[in-house]
């Protein structure tokens, strides 16, 4: 008899095991199929944790080297260890995945370790490495396989030398030189990182400014504070081939992104950090009938559901950003949907946050898409040079962007750069979740002195103006 579930769940990344955990709350029979020995996906395993990790222990170590003395703490240059610092990392990757183990004992959801497949709607197929195969009957099936590393032709990853994200939370030594390709959010992060520990960082970046999607204004700036750090940036500009030498090192063939006459870098380790593509192979999804979009994700209807009835897709290997919180909001979605509730994710108010030093956080629409949507709009900024904690803290670098209708005064977006921009973001975004104006917040006592005095300041300039510039 094969074993019967209301509920089947491929991966267990932020997406599939968040969705587990809601659809067991709300009294399904939950079973997840997991290809890795560890639960947790990309997010937990090789992603968001891992990367966090470090950029926390480099930004400390940057700190102890450049930061303590003018607050008047005088000590030896730090010292690096990186075995240490690594295994902070694997440690905090371990304390996070055996939570999702805790959460999925507690809540009854059955594991089964092997690649997943769907033969036809109904029916899971579970290939172990070792061992037979087993077959899950179950009344739905939610696809949460994430994504993998895109990689360039011709390219070989060994993620030793030339890496991707994969590799490059784990290099056994600092690089004198690091080349990253593409200036997106992995590649300024762990470029950060590696640049912190000492590493002479060049990105390559194909467009002609870093972070696409981001409000480009707040891109620029950010780009200057990061070449501030010692960052260069060849934008603009392709990668057209590595070759290893000799002497062990690589040798990069970078041209003009229109084409042209090629320059060459010198590098101990790569970093290719051109996106992320969907991840659908070995599903079987052909066979079982299970439609994909032009750029190879699971097309989903408003309801996650994909062309097959009883197959639902949810997270980085359907569309919109791929992002931790988006997949885990679209598996509490997915499991309400599926128990007859009105399950919903609000995309114009998913946070996106780049966690470099300054951090960079946005939520909504950038001043580029209000201005391409034709929409009027105002704005209001303060800068953190202005701001009585960030002076005590030695952080005056980076502004708060807030973007409100003319007419409604409704809050379209907003942009942060500074310390703690991750976390100040989220006034703003309860803020657009309720549809707020930006007197809503201006008239909101903030406590002083925090950074956040700066949002709400930023708020005030929306209106009769800001206090304190
Ligand atoms: P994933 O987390 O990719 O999980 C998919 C799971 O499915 C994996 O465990 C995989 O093994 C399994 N699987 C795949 N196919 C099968 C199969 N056929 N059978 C069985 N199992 C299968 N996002 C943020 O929001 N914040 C961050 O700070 C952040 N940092 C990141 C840093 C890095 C270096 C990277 C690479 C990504 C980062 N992301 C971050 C993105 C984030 O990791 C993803 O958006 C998120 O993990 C997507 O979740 P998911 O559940 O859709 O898929
Ligand atoms: P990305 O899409 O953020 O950036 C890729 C960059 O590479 C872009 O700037 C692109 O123009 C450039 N590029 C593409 N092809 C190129 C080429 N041939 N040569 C030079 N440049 C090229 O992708 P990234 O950084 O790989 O991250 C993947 C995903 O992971 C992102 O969607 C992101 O949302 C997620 N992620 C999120 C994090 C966070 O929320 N803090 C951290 C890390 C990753």
């Amino acid at each position: 008899m094969a074993d019967q579930f209301d509920l089947t769940i491929i991966g267990s990344g932020p997406g599939g095991y968040v969705c587990a955990i809601r659809a067991a709350q709300l009294g399904m029979k939950v079973a997840v199929v997991e290809k890795w020995a560890t639960l947790g996906g990309t997010c937990l395993n090789i992603g968001c944790i891992p990367s966090k990790a470090l950029l926390h222990a480099s930004e400390m170590f940057e700190e102890a080297g450049h930061g303590f003395k003018a607050l008047g703490i005088d000590i030896p240059a730090p010292q690096l260890n990186l075995e240490q610092m690594l295994n902070h990392k694997s440690e905090t990757v371990a304390s996070n995945v055996g939570g999702v183990d805790y959460l999925f004992k507690k809540n009854k959801i059955t594991v089964f370790r092997g690649i997943g497949s769907i033969p036809a709607a109904g029916k899971v197929l579970v290939t172990p490495q070792t061992g037979s195969q087993t077959e899950i009957v179950t009344k739905n099936i939610v696809i949460a396989t994430g994504s993998v590393s895109a990689n360039l032709p011709g390219i070989e990853i060994d993620e030793k030398q030339i890496v991707t994200s994969t590799g490059a939370l784990n290099l056994e030594k600092v690089p004198n030189k690091l080349v990253v390709i593409g200036a997106g959010v992995i590649g300024l992060e762990l470029g950060s990182v590696w640049m912190r520990l000492g590493a002479q960082v060049t990105v390559v970046e194909y467009l002609d400014r870093i972070l696409p999607g981001m409000d480009s204004e707040v891109a620029r700036q950010f780009q200057r504070m990061l070449q501030k750090q010692g960052m260069e940036f060849k934008l603009s500009s392709k990668v057209a081939g590595v070759e290893k030498q000799e002497d062990g090192s690589l040798k990069l063939k970078v041209e003009a992104a229109k084409g042209g006459e090629a320059e060459e870098i010198d590098a101990d380790v790569a970093l290719v950090a051109i996106g992320r593509k969907p991840q659908t192979e070995g599903l079987g999804l052909d066979l079982a009938g299970v439609a994909l979009d032009e750029r190879g994700r699971v097309r989903v209807d408003g309801h996650y559901k994909s062309s097959v009835d009883g197959i639902y897709a949810i997270g980085d290997v359907i569309a919109g950003p791929m992002l931790a919180h988006k997949a885990e909001d679209e598996g509490i979605a997915v499991a309400e949907i599926l128990s007859g509730q009105a399950g919903h994710v609000n995309y114009a108010a998913i946070p996106a946050v780049v966690y470099t030093n300054p951090e960079v956080a946005s939520v909504g629409k950038t001043e580029d898409e209000l201005k391409a949507d034709g929409v009027e709009y105002k704005i209001g900024k303060f800068p953190f040079t202005a701001n009585g904690r960030a002076k005590a803290m030695l952080a005056t670098q980076g502004f708060v962007k807030i973007l409100a209708d003319v007419e409604t005064d409704r809050v379209l977006g907003a942009h942060i750069v500074g310390k703690n921009a991750g976390e100040m973001i989220h006034e703003l975004v309860t803020l657009m979740e309720f549809s707020g104006a930006s007197e809503d917040l201006a008239r909101t006592t903030h406590a002083h002195p925090t950074l956040s005095e700066a949002v709400r300041e930023a708020a005030l300039s929306l209106g009769d103006g800001a206090i304190h510039i």
